[in-house]
């Protein structure tokens, strides 16, 4: 069982798929807690409707980034987690903290990175005319959003989509991505090595593609 720990920011939902599949059995993780930069997000309600502790810092209460980033870490680290994982944690994280993680912490972003780093990742796939768009699960360095991508999720972008639509529409997708990334983690077939991302032992070439029958395509 790999012991992790969920950073969210707001809503949870990606939180709760990793909670749902862990209570079906169906992943090999036990999650330790629920830590947020937000008080009132809602993922703190998921975490203590599930009996798992909950616990937020306010920024404001810290003297700046280091300061907040060591604060929060110090928390998550107590549960000695296996794997960090930012499920719509919002806040960019201090170089000095992510160096003591590589390779144990993780990232759900919006986007078929290196496309999109940062934010209103459906609004430019959209103005930028993509035929598809998707979401990337990546080790979090201290390049935002730029880490090795172990594996991502690809949608056609229709006509007429909207933002909204696009991001409704991925959402489930994200949810399936992140429990199929966290269960190649927690079963240690995907590995950050001083050489990059390892599947299975081998050198990833390119990100894992999730399809929709729930398998793995490896590209390039
Ligand atoms: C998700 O769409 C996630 O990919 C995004 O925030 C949303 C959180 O939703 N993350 C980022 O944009 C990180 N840069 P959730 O709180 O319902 O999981």
């Amino acid at each position: 069982m790999l012991d992790v720990v969920v950073l969210a920011s707001g809503r949870g939902s990606n939180f709760a798929a990793l909670l749902a599949a862990q209570r079906r059995g169906e992943l090999p993780i036990r999650i330790r807690a629920l830590l947020s930069d937000k008080t009132a997000a809602p993922a703190l309600d998921i975490a203590r409707d599930a009996g798992i502790p909950a616990i937020a810092l306010a920024p404001a209460d810290f003297a700046d980034r280091a300061a907040f980033d060591h604060a929060l870490f110090a928390r998550a680290a107590i549960f000695e987690p296996g794997l960090i994982v930012l499920a719509g944690y919002m806040r960019v994280i201090d170089d000095s903290v992510i160096e003591d993680w590589r390779g144990r912490i993780v990232n759900i972003h919006p986007s078929l990175l290196p496309k999109y780093p940062g934010l209103r990742t459906h609004v430019r796939a959209l103005e930028a005319g993509d035929p598809t768009h998707g979401a990337s699960v990546h080790f979090v360095t201290a390049q935002l959003d730029g880490g090795p991508v172990i594996a991502r999720v690809e949608m056609p972008i229709l006509p007429g989509d909207t933002p909204r639509a696009l991001a409704a529409r991925l959402l489930p997708l994200e949810h399936r991505l992140l429990v199929a990334s966290v269960d190649l983690i927690a079963r240690q077939r995907i590995t950050l090595g001083e050489d990059g991302v390892k599947f299975d032992g081998e050198p990833l070439a390119a990100p894992l593609q999730l399809q929709a029958d729930g398998t793995w395509r490896a590209v390039g």
